[in-house]
């Protein structure tokens, strides 16, 4: 009897440790997020050490400059031609890292909180965080580029039933747009030119309004008609997957039964509007 309660006792004990162990890997958008977490730190010493080699790399070039004369002709351009090239590499390794953050934070995103999950959300307080995330991310590529935001949010907005996470992502995918937008025809504008976006939250009709409109390049005819297929990007190679749009629309229209839609003008700007029915 006595070995029996003993043997039950470790199977319990078995059974809850898999249990636990189960319930660990049960979901996935935990593990990954764990993962991507993890993956964060090492990837942060990758971006750091290349900054920092940049700048040494930099102070190297200028101490070289400096004693040129006293090396032979064909050693000071080797040199000059090796330290060019650990430049290139540096910068690289810097890019790619910077990139690999940008997806790693962006699988964070997506695994936050449970999937689908519709959760009384303070709408204004998620449409700020994201823009001005966005806006951040983009300042921290351009750092000589700004644009200015203005924000117009409805007061004494209760909470509204939708999927934060989602929300969140779609708000973020728009943003990124717009500022990708502004940037773009800042490049070949008049100086007098000033980038700009305009955002607002409002409700009428038992709809939350979102509205964010840029003063950026606009769209062209073929653009407005492919905006949503799947991996249609007119950015170059590596800066767009051309999966946003369709990603948003299938946010506000298939999970929040909302409607998107937008007016651009090529040359003068674009706007999105997301509509989503409040929930009772
Ligand atoms: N605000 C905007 N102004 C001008 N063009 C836009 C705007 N938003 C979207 N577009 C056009 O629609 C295309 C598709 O947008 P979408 O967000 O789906 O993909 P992407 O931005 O190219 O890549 P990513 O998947 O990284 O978002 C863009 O490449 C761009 O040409
Ligand atoms: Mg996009």
């Amino acid at each position: 009897m006595e070995v029996d309660t003993e043997s039950t006792k470790r199977q319990i004990e078995d059974l809850q440790e898999q249990l636990h162990r189960q319930e660990k890997m049960a979901s996935l958008g935990l593990l990954s997020a764990g993962i991507a977490h993890e993956i964060q730190n090492p990837l942060n010493f990758v971006i750091n050490f290349s900054k920092m080699s940049i700048k040494l790399l930099e102070d190297m070039k200028d101490i070289l400059e400096d004693c040129s004369d006293k090396l032979g002709e064909d050693d000071a351009a080797d040199l000059q031609d090796i330290s060019a090239d650990l430049q290139e590499n540096l910068s690289k390794i810097l890019e790619h890292g910077e990139r690999a953050i940008s997806i790693i934070r962006g699988i964070l995103l997506v695994s936050r909180g449970k999937e689908n999950e519709f959760l009384p959300t303070d709408i204004c307080k998620l449409v700020k965080e994201y823009v001005w995330l966005s806006y951040h991310a983009m300042r921290a590529n351009q750092k000589n580029f700004n644009i200015s935001i203005h924000e117009t949010y409805e007061e004494g907005l209760p909470p509204i039933m939708v999927i934060p996470q989602d929300l969140s992502r779609a708000v973020l995918n728009v943003m990124n747009n717009a500022c990708y937008a502004v940037w773009k025809k800042s490049q070949t504008a008049e100086a007098a030119y000033q980038p700009e976006v305009n955002i607002s939250v409002k409700t009428a009709d038992g709809n939350v309004i979102i509205s964010i409109a840029d003063n950026g390049e606009g769209m062209t005819d073929e653009v407005k008609q492919r905006l949503y297929e799947n991996f249609f990007t007119t950015k170059p190679v590596g800066q767009g997957t051309g999966l946003g749009m369709a990603i948003t629309r299938d946010i506000i229209e298939d999970k929040h039964q909302g409607h998107l839609t937008f007016e651009s003008e090529e040359g003068k700007g674009t706007t999105f509007v997301f509509t989503i029915p409040i929930k009772k």
